[in-house]
């Protein structure tokens, strides 16, 4: 259906200069608090929003698609208010455009975390003016500049950090999902000393959202070595944890060398021959697409 263009309205939406609320880019950035308390605070601002267990796909991926803007596009804190001026089912076109672009990038994961963006495709009006107020939130406490920079979005996991606060902790114990808290894997990462020569590839059995590859990430970036650089092999039973660990692997900048299984560690191969599979069929489809983009 054509919009209903008011005079004077932005083409886009709104005019721009109603979205005045929204402090600017540089202004966001000044008074960013530190990492941890900048985490809590987003948290508590979604919980706010979305009291309920249900549906936290929506959430949890409207946290990720906003943390992932950057990484589709640096320009995307300066383009706040003009993205905030979009109406809801405009911003949740852009949204779902940020992931194809990303797609193209990286295939696999994000396919591997379609949980988190594939109710994009088919979003109520309810639900998408709730996605726009939650988005509008999330810029006005600056996840667009988390997401920005390398060592604040490093600095803690807080998708799974959400997504455990979203659960509740009564049904996550019965699933056995704990997230482990930052200050020991922090500890542990540098204990191992990850990032030791010849130690290529960083695995995990039941790695819920990444929060051990997040320390040991942060540990390599702190020795001055690139992350994308190794091998990162996990398996996670739980589908929206596992999507949860695919978009972390993007938001950490892990690069094309990651494999997520989405499979029972204790079964013959744990999944990963099927994952390898999917992985090298996401590539394959990237490939031609890119190739013969008509062919679409
Ligand atoms: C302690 S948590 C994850 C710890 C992780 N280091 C973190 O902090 O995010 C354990 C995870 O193992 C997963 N899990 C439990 N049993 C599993 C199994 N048999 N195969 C794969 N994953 C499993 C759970 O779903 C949960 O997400």
């Amino acid at each position: 259906m054509p919009s209903q263009q008011q005079p004077g309205e932005h083409p886009e939406g709104i005019p721009f200069d109603e979205v005045s609320w929204l402090p600017s880019a540089h202004a966001r950035k000044a008074f960013l608090p530190e990492a941890d308390e900048h985490a809590r605070r987003i948290i508590d601002t979604v919980v706010a929003v979305w009291p309920s267990a249900s549906g936290l796909e929506i959430p949890l991926g409207t946290v990720a698609t906003v943390a992932l803007l950057p990484h589709a596009d640096p320009g995307a804190p300066e383009a706040a208010r003009l993205i905030a001026s979009l109406r809801p089912a405009q911003l949740v076109t852009t949204m779902r455009h940020m992931w194809t672009h990303l797609w193209f990038r990286h295939p696999f994961l994000v396919e591997r975390a379609g949980l988190l963006h594939l109710w994009l495709d088919s979003v109520s009006d309810q639900t998408a003016a709730e996605v726009t107020e939650l988005v509008h939130l999330l810029f006005r406490d600056g996840l667009l500049e988390l997401g920005a920079d390398p060592d604040r979005r490093l600095a803690t996991d807080l998708l799974g950090r959400l997504m455990q606060r979203l659960r509740g902790r009564e049904s996550k114990s019965a699933r056995g999902a704990f997230h482990t808290p930052d200050v020991i894997v922090d500890f542990g990462a540098d204990m191992l000393n990850a990032g030791a020569p010849g130690d290529q590839q960083i695995g995990e059995p039941a790695a819920g959202s990444g929060n051990m590859w997040r320390a040991q990430a942060a540990h390599l970036r702190w020795q001055g070595k690139d992350p994308a650089a190794r091998e990162w092999v996990g398996v996670e039973i739980d589908p929206l944890s596992a999507a949860v660990l695919a978009a972390n692997s993007l938001l950490w900048g892990l690069g094309d060398g990651v494999l997520i299984a989405c499979a029972d560690t204790l079964t013959r191969d744990s999944g990963l021959a099927q994952a390898r599979e999917e992985r090298d069929r996401a590539i394959a489809r990237r490939n031609t697409l890119a190739e013969h983009p008509t062919n679409n």
